[in-house]
């Protein structure tokens, strides 16, 4: 079965100062998580897949008869903000030519990237390029429903979680339809919906999951489920 790859952007300007939202760059360690992640993209996520989408071990990686690598086009999903696409800028895009036993050829870009709106992060509206004490400070009632039922709150002229995830639905169904290995570098809020989708997980549950920065999640799909690794590429 194809696998999933979920990671959130490399640490940003915002995440340092603590503000939700906005559309800032990588900080140095952010840039820094970018660079292992193209690493472990081709070592872990391009050589470990076959060309039948079967997840492959250290001995089984391998070249073909032709000494071409035994390796998948892969497919790289950001958002349309600048810290998902800075994140993904060291992959590399090569093309690879592959011959199969029977002498056909198949060329294809390995990762081939596609910014995809359904991907930014839920949109906080008015308290856009707050922190959470700022919010709590201009906006205490605001800030109480949201505790109370994170869920379903919608952020003044913004999103709730509820909103994120039915413009995620379309994206969830693609990726189940989908052959090869998808990287999909993205946002928290984002990802713990799509998380929880593919884990099973009660929609309640899906705002509290945990996706910390620098930590690949790899989801492979089975009968019930998800079969759930994760790797820490940076403390
Ligand atoms: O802080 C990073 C961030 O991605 C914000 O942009 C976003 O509003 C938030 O996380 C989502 O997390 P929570 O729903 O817990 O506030």
């Amino acid at each position: 079965p194809r696998t999933f790859y979920l990671t959130r952007h490399g640490q940003s300007e915002y995440n340092l100062l603590g503000k939700i939202g906005g559309d800032s760059g990588l900080t140095p360690a952010g840039i820094e998580y970018a660079r292992r992640l193209a690493v472990f993209a081709k070592e872990e996520i391009a050589k470990r897949h076959d060309l039948e989408g079967n997840v492959m071990d250290d001995s089984e990686i391998s070249e073909d008869a032709n000494g071409q690598p035994k390796q998948r086009p892969c497919r790289l999903w950001t958002s349309t903000l600048r810290r998902t696409q800075e994140t993904a800028q060291f992959i590399q895009h090569d093309t690879i030519s592959h011959t199969f036993d029977n002498g056909d050829t198949l060329d294809w870009v390995q990762f081939r990237q596609m910014p995809r709106r359904n991907l930014d992060e839920l949109y906080a509206g008015t308290c856009d390029g707050m922190t959470y004490k700022e919010i709590e400070q201009v906006f205490p009632e605001e800030f109480a429903r949201r505790q109370a039922d994170k869920l379903s709150y919608r952020y003044p002229r913004g999103e709730s979680y509820m909103d994120v995830t039915l413009r995620l639905e379309p994206l969830a169904q693609e990726m189940e339809r989908t052959r090869e290995p998808v990287l999909i570098i993205g946002h928290q809020g984002i990802l713990r919906i799509l998380y929880a989708y593919f884990m099973g997980l009660d929609r309640k549950e899906a705002p509290y999951v945990s996706i910390p920065l620098n930590n690949v999640i790899e989801l492979t799909p089975h009968a019930y489920g998800c079969h759930e690794k994760r790797y820490c590429l940076m403390m």
